[in-house]
């Protein structure tokens, strides 16, 4: 059994900053204390690091199929550059088919993941609630192979009416599961994207237009309702406005099992991103779009203040020639953008460093209240001994430029192109194994595994 020894890191959890040494043996953290004296495979001295849990991705859609194309990462460059990134373990989507079953979604994903690099797990997209479907959320939970079900509010060939999620929410509440939202109005979209396509709107702006901030404010309210009613455990995906955000504060204020979820690209960008040329403006479109300035200043505020759970990314990245295909329709450009790689030193960046977002927040957001929502907690998520040895060793002080040309998603654009970052990720360990040291690619072969709750 390998060992390593970490020696005069800044460990930081979820609850707590301290200086220690940290010992690993084969895939797990053996012993935390000051000056460890054992001998070791490695020994590396982490002065001046700060050593946290390996990242957890809530939200990534790898080789995500979308009409005749896919989102171009596939599990194995996806993980990788998930693993550039200090992301240890992602959770994917696996989408039904409508006329299809929950257990063929499950086998497609499990074929495009048989090779990959970060730990994962799935969470499934329900887009019909028909009696087999809802048998199968029950099933599904009862083996324990997953408990957490998303389902839209939009996209016309996925979307499920009120009736439809409350039958989904009642079948995973009977089994402690939870459901994931993506909430927006689909009916008050359509009727936008009718009238734009009469007035010839054919743009990334006319895109963003078409869903305004009410579309998502009218949906997390729906969904409140429905949490309220059934006390299903319930989690808002990429929450993009300021006041569905209050809305979800409120709800868990008062009790409701709610969790709420933001990504980089809410808290980085407003919509001027859509002006200007189609390459450009099309890389930003995404469900929903980027939002104002006061949106994007309330979302901070309200993040600082403890109203989000989960920073996670979204990742789905498109091709500048995938992005075309909706050149004179912005309905036809491709949903998204690519991410996982950025989501650690972003947050810390924008978010400790400029804001003052605590260590142990920012730990929580990226790593430690993801794995307690989805189950993976303390196995992953935190440093303690007898835990996963998912580690970085983080260095606070180094500065980069996020560029295309350096990144390792497969994707030739970057929404963040020339943004500045403090931070990075020096040494990544996903179970005890050395896989990026220094900028280096350190795995021999995808070893990532199938984490189960
Ligand atoms: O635009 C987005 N977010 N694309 C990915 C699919 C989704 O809605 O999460
Ligand atoms: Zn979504
Ligand atoms: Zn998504």
């Amino acid at each position: 059994m390998k060992s390593i020894l970490i020696k005069n890191a800044k460990v930081i959890t979820e609850d707590d900053v301290y200086r220690s040494d940290l010992l690993v043996e084969g895939e797990k953290i053996a012993g935390i204390k000051k000056n460890i004296g054992v001998k070791a495979d490695r020994i590396i001295d982490a002065e001046g690091l700060y050593l946290i849990p390996g990242g957890i991705d809530a939200h990534t859609h790898m080789e995500l199929p979308l009409g005749q194309i896919c989102s171009s990462d596939s599990f194995v460059s996806g993980s990788r550059a998930a693993l550039f990134g200090g992301t240890t373990t992602i959770i994917d989507f696996a989408n039904q088919t409508r006329g299809e079953t929950l257990a063929s979604a499950i086998k497609l994903w499990e074929q495009k993941s048989a090779q990959i690099y970060a730990d994962f797990r799935f969470h499934v997209s329900v887009v019909q609630a028909d009696r087999q479907t809802l048998d199968e959320v029950s099933q599904l939970q009862k083996i324990k192979k997953i408990n957490s079900f998303k389902t839209f509010l939009a996209y016309n060939n996925m979307r499920l009416n009120k009736d439809e999620l409350l039958q989904v929410m009642k079948r995973v509440k009977e089994e402690d599961g939870i459901v994931l939202v993506h909430c927006e109005n689909g009916d008050k979209i359509n009727q936008l994207i009718h009238v734009a396509k009469i007035q010839k709107k054919i743009s990334p702006l006319d895109h963003a237009q078409a869903r305004p901030p009410e579309a998502e404010v009218e949906a997390v309210e729906e969904v409140i309702g429905l949490c309220q009613q059934t006390l299903c455990r319930t989690y808002i995906v990429h929450v993009s406005t300021h006041s569905a955000l209050l809305r979800l504060k409120d709800a868990k204020n008062q009790g409701l099992p709610i969790f709420a979820e933001t990504c980089p690209q809410y808290l980085l960008f407003d919509e001027s991103v859509y002006h200007g040329e189609f390459d450009k403006a099309a890389s930003f479109v995404m469900s929903p779009p980027i939002r104002t300035q006061e949106h994007v200043t309330g979302l901070w505020r309200e993040l600082l203040a403890g109203a989000v759970d989960v920073v996670a990314t979204d990742h789905c990245p498109f091709m500048l020639e995938q992005k075309r295909l909706g050149k004179s329709d912005f309905t036809l450009i491709p949903n998204g953008a690519a991410g996982v790689e950025h989501r650690l030193e972003i947050l810390f960046s924008e978010g400790v460093i400029k804001r003052g977002l605590s260590l142990s927040a920012w730990v929580s957001l990226i790593s430690s209240n993801p794995a307690k929502i989805f189950g993976l907690y303390p196995r992953k998520g935190t440093i303690n001994v007898g835990a996963d040895a998912d580690l970085v060793l983080f260095d606070p002080q180094a500065r980069h430029t996020i560029t295309k040309n350096l990144h390792h998603m497969n994707c030739d654009r970057s929404i963040y192109e020339g943004i500045e970052v403090v931070g990075k990720c020096r040494t990544v360990f996903l179970r005890g194994q050395t896989v990026v040291d220094n900028e280096r690619f350190m795995a021999e072969k995808p070893f990532g595994k199938w984490i189960g709750y």
